[in-house]
């Protein structure tokens, strides 16, 4: 099965080629980012969107927002280099991915530099490290893939809440990897989609890609999952992650922690599939996990559903305590709790 590229090189090698997913599911447009305002912009407005997506976005962005300046002196090239890394590195705060591939990024430039090579040289050598940041992560998809399809039994009916399929990552996805691997082998999953408010995700992404490959899919608003369960309709559920803590609690879109805990009261197995670049050691629990907060519109926009007197909370992400985790699907294995990812 082809999945969608949702992040990759042009074919000159010299821009980000991303698919705009704003527009998605009414129209497929791909956009080209070549400067660090075109790469910061289309990361925090979710053109790109998803952990790993933005990690590979970020160093493929750097490259490409660096090569204009390859005929500068290593020291001024390293001077314009730095402010522009920060810059991506922090045009969104909850997803380690990014800031881990842009301290990867960084590292391979210090190292680079340290050698005594020129300017051009520097480039190839960055260039270099963003294709193995974007290899790594579609391999590490896949590996996903074949921990999680073992948890998925012919006619398997699975939850899953936002996108964390192949349009959040360079590759098959990290919670959809099992269901395409499943699908690979011939079994029949169907897949419940929770809308995911306010900017619908769920109903916008992961039904478009997966109608696309041919896995049943149903969306449902994210307040109906937990009678679905009730209902005896749900067999597991599968959710990706922004950030996991050293003790397993993790980090996802708002309302993660609600089908958590639905799925807790009905003895539903609910398990969270990410690569290891997602696992943060250096923080200890979730409380130690940044949460972006966005803005007012997304909520009260799109024709006036709220009142301008009252006020709005619009967290993007919250944390699911490792207690609620059946399972965490990585690259490297299916761990079980209790969790000790130092
Ligand atoms: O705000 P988004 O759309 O970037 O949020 C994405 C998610 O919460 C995903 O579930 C998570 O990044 C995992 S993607 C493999």
């Amino acid at each position: 099965m082809e999945h969608v590229r949702a992040v990759e090189w042009a074919p000159s090698g010299q821009a980000v080629r991303i698919i705009d997913q704003r527009r998605l599911p009414g129209a497929f447009i791909e956009r080209d980012l070549t400067t660090v305002d075109e790469v910061v912009e289309a990361i925090q407005t979710l053109a790109v969107r998803g952990a790993p997506a933005i990690g590979v976005a970020g160093a493929l962005g750097l490259v490409a927002a660096l090569l204009p300046y390859g005929g500068e002196p290593l020291p001024e090239f390293l001077v314009r280099a730095r402010p522009i890394a920060a810059r991506i590195r922090s045009a969104r705060p909850t997803a380690v991915n990014l800031p881990v591939a842009v301290d990867r990024m960084v590292a391979m430039l210090d190292r680079a530099a340290a050698q005594g090579l020129d300017t051009p040289a520097v480039l190839e050598a960055l260039h270099r490290e963003a294709t193995a940041i974007l290899d790594e992560d579609r391999a590490m998809c896949r590996r996903i893939g074949e921990w999680g399809a073992p948890l998925l039994h012919d006619g398997a009916r699975l939850v899953t809440h936002c996108n964390a399929g192949a349009l959040a990552t360079s590759g098959m996805g990290t919670a959809l990897a099992p269901v395409y691997v499943a699908a690979e082998c011939g079994r029949h999953v169907e897949v419940f989609a929770g809308e995911t408010r306010p900017l619908l995700q769920g109903a916008r992404l992961t039904a478009w890609e997966l109608s696309r490959a041919g896995v049943p899919v149903t969306v449902v608003t994210d307040g109906t999952v937990a009678s679905l369960m009730r209902a005896g309709r749900v067999d597991l559920c599968i959710v990706g992650a922004d950030r996991i803590a050293a003790n397993g609690d993790a980090a996802n879109k708002i309302g993660t922690y609600a089908v958590a805990v639905a799925a807790r009261h009905h003895g539903i197995p609910f398990y969270v599939a990410a690569p290891t670049s997602t696992i943060d050691p250096h923080a200890a629990t979730g409380a130690d996990i940044p949460i972006e907060e966005r803005a007012r519109a997304e909520v009260s926009g799109g024709g006036q559903t709220v009142p301008d007197a009252a006020a709005v909370f619009n967290p993007a992400f919250d944390v699911t305590p490792a207690e609620l985790i059946s399972g965490i699907i990585t690259d490297t294995g299916l761990y079980r709790p209790p969790y000790r990812f130092a």
